[in-house]
């Protein structure tokens, strides 16, 4: 029988990797993205007209905060929630649109879901921001201390997912640690950092370099969110991260050698909102989702820079 399955946020940079994944996989999938403001949409609407090719994926251009969701739903098996308005920096200045496109789309998706007849799990994509400078490693039975609007909107929705959870609807939240690879969002560090080292640039750095990341290849991540959709996962928040913590100084160097010369940085005040270090404990995703990380940073951030090499160069030959 068919398998049906709706993804919001499909034209993002995660949700769009994922429904490759589960096309490939023979999934019928209606994805539901917004193409918001929160970065150039033509890098969405590029990912959604890729994805349009297979005739397995039928594309909703709708708020998920707003458009009717009962027919989106109807035949679907599987939800997974990734539709939401990323970026820590950004949420100071426009708290209303987080809250908008994480907390109110999150609570009217949870609600449909629960009408909708054949959905039997939701997968929701949280944040490691929820931690906050939480003591190392992150657990996710510990504390919860967003420092910015951004992670208190994704702890809100977190929840709503997680209380929701009962016999007929099963919701789960995974906890993404910093995400990146080919297709990563352009606000996001490690990809300002490779475009400015491959332009001859300075790269803008916020504080001294030592902060540090537990990032995680957009392979694994969408493989992890794959697994929760039939793992014992029912109610439970999960951490999912790459399994190694990185300084943006040990980032530095390593772009050094894959772009052949040295980066130059100019460093300015941390920024408010910032975490200084993130670190999962990946206990409850090895025995809840026999998840492990694959791809290790040195492999994981050469296929970014390529991406973004190949990306440079295409842009320079059509002029665009
Ligand atoms: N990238 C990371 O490192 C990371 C880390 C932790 C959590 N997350 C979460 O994972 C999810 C995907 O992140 P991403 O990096 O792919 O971001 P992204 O911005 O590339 O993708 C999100 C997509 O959701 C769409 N969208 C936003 N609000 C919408 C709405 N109200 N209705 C319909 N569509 C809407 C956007 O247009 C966008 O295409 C987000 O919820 C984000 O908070 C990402």
């Amino acid at each position: 029988m068919d398998r049906r399955c709706v993804v919001t946020g499909a034209a993002g940079f995660i949700g769009s990797r994922l429904v490759g994944m589960l096309l490939d996989e023979g999934w019928w999938v209606a994805g539901v993205d917004a193409f918001t403001d929160s970065y150039d949409p033509e890098e969405k609407l590029a990912r959604a007209e890729l994805l349009r090719s297979n005739p397995r994926y039928h594309h909703v251009t709708a708020d998920v905060a707003e458009t009717d969701l009962d027919a989106i739903l109807e035949d679907a098996e599987v939800v997974y929630h990734l539709a939401g308005r990323p970026g820590v920096r950004d949420s100071f200045d426009i708290p209303l649109k987080y809250h908008h496109d994480n907390v109110l789309a999150t609570t009217r998706l949870v609600h449909a879901a629960r009408r909708a007849p054949a959905v039997r799990r939701l997968v929701y994509a949280s944040s490691s921001s929820v931690y906050g400078n939480a003591a190392l490693p992150f657990r996710e039975e510990g504390p919860t201390t967003p420092l910015s609007p951004y992670g208190q909107t994704k702890l809100v929705a977190e929840r709503v997912c997680l209380d929701a959870n009962d016999a007929q609807l099963e919701t789960t939240a995974l906890r993404y640690f910093t995400v990146y690879g080919p297709g990563q969002r352009p606000d996001m560090g490690l990809r300002r950092f490779a475009e400015a080292a491959l332009e001859g640039r300075e790269i803008s750095l916020f504080g001294d370099g030592t902060q540090s990341r537990d990032f995680t290849y957009v392979d694994d991540i969408v493989r992890a969110t794959r697994l929760a959709a039939e793992a014992d996962v029912a109610g439970l928040a999960v951490n999912v991260g790459g399994g190694t913590r990185i300084s943006l100084n040990e980032v530095f160097e390593l772009l050094a050698e894959l772009t052949g010369g040295p980066v130059s940085i100019r460093r300015e005040p941390f920024a408010r909102g910032d975490a200084r270090h993130t670190g999962a404990d990946l206990t409850r995703a090895h025995e809840r989702l026999s998840f492990q990380a694959h791809v290790d940073f040195a492999d994981g951030y050469a296929a970014e820079v390529a991406w973004l090499g190949e990306r440079s160069r295409v842009a320079l030959r059509t002029g665009s």
